[in-house]
């Protein structure tokens, strides 16, 4: 007899297959308080992470950007907005940005006509393990806080691999583990003490945000993650801690 494929579902183990049910439903719940719990759980500094990666992802005029597990759009709006400054001074195209989710929920809940007046954006629901594109299609692919909720994350890296075009750039935001103990101590006892009441106070929802800090715990460190990227292909990986390794951003390239 074959034994059952499990992954991780925040703390528990559960069979693969039912994965991706049990994170659309978590998104479902969380989709229309998920900005204003996102700057709330974060005092707002998840606000400079999202900075800090744009000025390292360096978007430039004309270039196409896919933002996997976009959800709202945050960063694909900072990459045309950044890109479009970057052309007023040397000319060059509009930069283009489409933001993929699997949950259509979450999509929805980051249209906004006022911000997106100008904004060459296309939101499209699609798996991260099986994007909806052709080889080689995008300049820049980004993931940002949601690799982690993926079934198959060796397949999902080597799915945004594959669109990126040769000498394409690949970016990866994500919580991580502080090195340092004190931190880590800190930081374990604000997330699992204030966030899931927070979720229960302005989401109305314990449980989800019990699974994210979970989930988090269980996501695979920095140097490992690292390895991950290599196994699916990228070269010249590397990543860098923000606040300390709470959270990390790696890289690598299709060469
Ligand atoms: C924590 S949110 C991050 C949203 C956004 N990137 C941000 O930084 O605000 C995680 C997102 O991953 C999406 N997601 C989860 N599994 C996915 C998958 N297999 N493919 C595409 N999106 C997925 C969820 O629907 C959710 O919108």
């Amino acid at each position: 007899m074959t034994k059952e494929k499990t992954v991780d579902f925040g703390f528990k183990d559960i069979p693969a297959a039912d994965k991706a049910g049990r994170v659309r439903d978590v998104f479902d719940s969380v989709a229309p308080s998920y900005d204003i719990m996102n700057d709330a759980m974060s005092m707002g500094v998840h606000r400079i992470w999202k900075d800090m990666a744009i000025a390292k992802i360096n978007p430039q005029p004309g270039e196409i950007h896919i933002d996997v597990a976009g959800g709202t759009g945050d960063l694909a709006r900072r990459f045309i907005r950044r890109a479009a400054s970057v052309a007023k001074r040397r000319g060059g195209a509009d930069a283009k940005a489409f933001i993929v989710d699997i949950n259509a929920e979450m999509l929805l809940a980051g249209v906004d006509e006022k911000k997106d007046a100008s904004l060459d954006l296309t939101r499209v629901c699609g798996d991260a393990q099986n994007l909806p594109f052709e080889d080689g299609f995008a300049d820049v692919v980004t993931i940002v806080f949601g690799i982690r909720n993926v079934t198959d994350r060796d397949r999902a890296l080597k799915d945004m691999r594959r669109v990126l075009k040769p000498g394409g750039r690949f970016f990866c935001l994500e919580f991580s583990t502080p090195p340092s103990v004190w931190l880590k101590q800190i930081y374990d006892l604000y997330s699992f003490n204030v966030i899931p009441r927070l979720g229960g106070l302005l989401a109305n929802d314990q449980d989800s945000y019990q699974y994210l800090v979970e989930s988090i715990r269980k996501f695979p460190k920095q140097e490992a993650f690292a390895q991950m990227l290599r196994q699916a292909g990228f070269e010249r990986v590397g990543y860098t801690d923000y606040t300390g390794g709470v959270c990390a951003l790696h890289w690598g390239f299709k060469t």
